[in-house]
Order: C-alpha cells, then sequence, then structure tokens
C-alpha cells in the first residue's frame, strides 16, 4: 500500500514523496536526535530558546506524520542527562515548554490513539513537569495506537546502569538460594531491565543539524538501527524533509551481519538484536517509573 492512503499531502512535494513511500516498508520504530534549536535561531538572529520554541513545532509535526503512517514507536530526545549543563534560563525554558506543549496536544493525542511513554530518570525532573507527565502517561494508558515516547533526563549509559541494578535487585530478592552467586546475565535479561523494555529496537535513527555523534542516545537499542544524519536544523525538519528519510531507510539493505542474499526483504522489523517483543508496551524508568 502507499503511504498516499494514509496521509493528506500539503503540497506538490509531499504528494510526490507519499507516491513514492510504500506502508509495508516502513520502520517500526523511529528514534529522533532533535538537535539544531540554538543554530536556527541564532542564524535569524533570535534568542536560543526561540530555537526551542520553533523546535516544538518541528516535533508536533513529526508525531502527526508517524502516527498516521501507523509506526509502532516513535522516540524523542528531548532532554538528556547532560542537558543540566545548560544556562538555568534555558533549562528553565525547555521545562516550560514540555509543560506548555502536554497542556495544549495531550488531548489530541489522546483523540489519535497515542500512547505517551517517557524513558529517563524522571525522579530528578521538577515536580510540575513529573506530574503532567504522569498524568499525560496514566491518560493514555490504555491507547493502542503509536507509542510516543520521550526522552527526558535521559542517558544511555545511566539506563544501562540502572538496569544492572534493577536486574540485580531483582536476583537479591528471591529466595533461591545461591541466586546471586550464580547469576549470569544473556542479552534478553538487560534488555528487559532496561526503560524501552516491551518496546522494538529502533530500526531507524534520525539525527538532525549535521553532526556525527550518537550522544549518549540509545547505545543498546540502536545495535543493528539504520542511521540517517542531515544537515537540517531540527525546526526546519518538517514533514517532507521526514518522508525523504523514510525513503532513504527503504533504499537500505539491511543486513545485521549476514549477506545480502540471506537478508532478503528484512522490512519485517525483527532482528537478531530485537529481543523485545514488539509493541507489548510497557515502558518504564528504574526510578521513577513512566
Ligand atoms: C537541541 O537543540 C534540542 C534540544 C535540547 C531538545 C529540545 C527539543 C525540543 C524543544 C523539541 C520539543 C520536544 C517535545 C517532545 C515537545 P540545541 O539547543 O542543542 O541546538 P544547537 O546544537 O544548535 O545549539
Amino acid at each position: 500500500m502507499k503511504a498516499s492512503k494514509l496521509l493528506e499531502p500539503a503540497d506538490k512535494v509531499e504528494a510526490s514523496l507519499l507516491e513514492k513511500l510504500e506502508v509495508q516498508r516502513l520502520p517500526r520504530h523511529v528514534a529522533i536526535i532533535m538537535d539544531g534549536n540554538g543554530r536556527w535561531a541564532q542564524k535569524r538572529h533570535l534568542p536560543r530558546i526561540a530555537g526551542h520554541s520553533a523546535g516544538v513545532r518541528a516535533a508536533r509535526e513529526a508525531i502527526e506524520t508517524c502516527a498516521r503512517l501507523h509506526l509502532s514507536a516513535l522516540t524523542l530526545y528531548a532532554f538528556s542527562v547532560e542537558n543540566w549543563r545548560r544556562p538555568k534560563t534555558e533549562v528553565n525554558f525547555l521545562m516550560r515548554l514540555l509543560r506548555e506543549y502536554l497542556k495544549k496536544e495531550l488531548p489530541v493525542i489522546h483523540e489519535n490513539n497515542i500512547r505517551l511513554l517517557v524513558i529517563g530518570r524522571p525522579a530528578e525532573l521538577p515536580d510540575g513537569v513529573r506530574s503532567d507527565l504522569e498524568r499525560g502517561i496514566e491518560l493514555t494508558s490504555k491507547n493502542t495506537g503509536m507509542k510516543l515516547v520521550v526522552a527526558l533526563n535521559y542517558g544511555a549509559r545511566a539506563e544501562l546502569v540502572d538496569a544492572f541494578n534493577a536486574l540485580l535487585d531483582g536476583v537479591r530478592s528471591t529466595t533461591t538460594n545461591g541466586a546471586l552467586a550464580n547469576l549470569r546475565v544473556n542479552e534478553q535479561m538487560i534488555s528487559d531491565h532496561l526503560y524501552t523494555a516491551g518496546l522494538p529496537d529502533p530500526d531507524f535513527l534520525i539525527r538532525t543539524s549535521g553532526e556525527l555523534r550518537i550522544s549518549n542516545f540509545l547505545l543498546w537499542q540502536i545495535a543493528y538501527a539504520e542511521l540517517y544524519v542531515t544537515d537540517v536544523l531540527w525546526p526546519d525538519f518538517n514533514r517532507a524533509r521526514l518522508l525523504e528519510a523514510l525513503l532513504e531507510y527503504q533504499s537500505r539493505e539491511r543486513r545485521y551481519g549476514g549477506l545480502a542474499s540471506e537478508s532478503g526483504d528484512s522490512y519485517t522489523g525483527s532482528n537478531p538484536g530485537d529481543s523485545n517483543s514488539a509493541g507489548s508496551g510497557a515502558s518504564r524508568s528504574n526510578s521513577g517509573r513512566s
């Protein structure tokens, strides 16, 4: 099926991209490092925070597009554990922006059957942000459409540390004699203790604004993801740019370390590293639950 059956194009460019996009060959899970808000503002002689406001518009468009294309999950890197190092005024602005976004968009998210999830360490977020997020997560918890995963106060190394500690806590709490002494871990056990437990691993990682870095994002989960870096700054990453990225994904041949002839058409979404069961749904963090 062509994607043009799912999305109403806004112009000829979108119409032509949608015509080429095949629904069966879309990634199940797209993860995005939204970078370049500051540079977008700087180019316009605006304060950095104006770039973040424009970034919210781009995020809204990406969420709507991915949900209409029936992706299973979209993960947005909104605030990293390193982002606390930014000026306090910028951090406060980002937190306020997130609350405003939730207030305005949550009803739309809910109406569109999207399920909101958060990964990261929410316990360290301001109380107001945390309670708004909890409300959104609860409100949408029964929704069966796309999972919108917001990475907030997120760091992949912190996630792995939390996963190993949760795993150890689980073993220590068992009554079986020698459980800890005999503990051996495997990939499934690690995946099951990550914040993203229950989600499929991302098939496609997009980074805007040209930096060739992963920035401590989903280090375990992107083992087999296709990478896409564009020079476009995040606020300019509109629907047409996203559709172009998805078309590029469709042109990639995913081999998972095997040979092209063995892998065939691998766009079924399952891969050797994809040890999570798709869509079962419970995303969580080990220090605050979300
Ligand atoms: C990077 O730009 C972006 C961020 C720090 C994240 C902020 C994201 C948004 C405001 C989008 C909103 C998201 C949701 C879920 C509503 P940067 O400041 O690092 O840009 P620079 O590298 O050009 O300075």
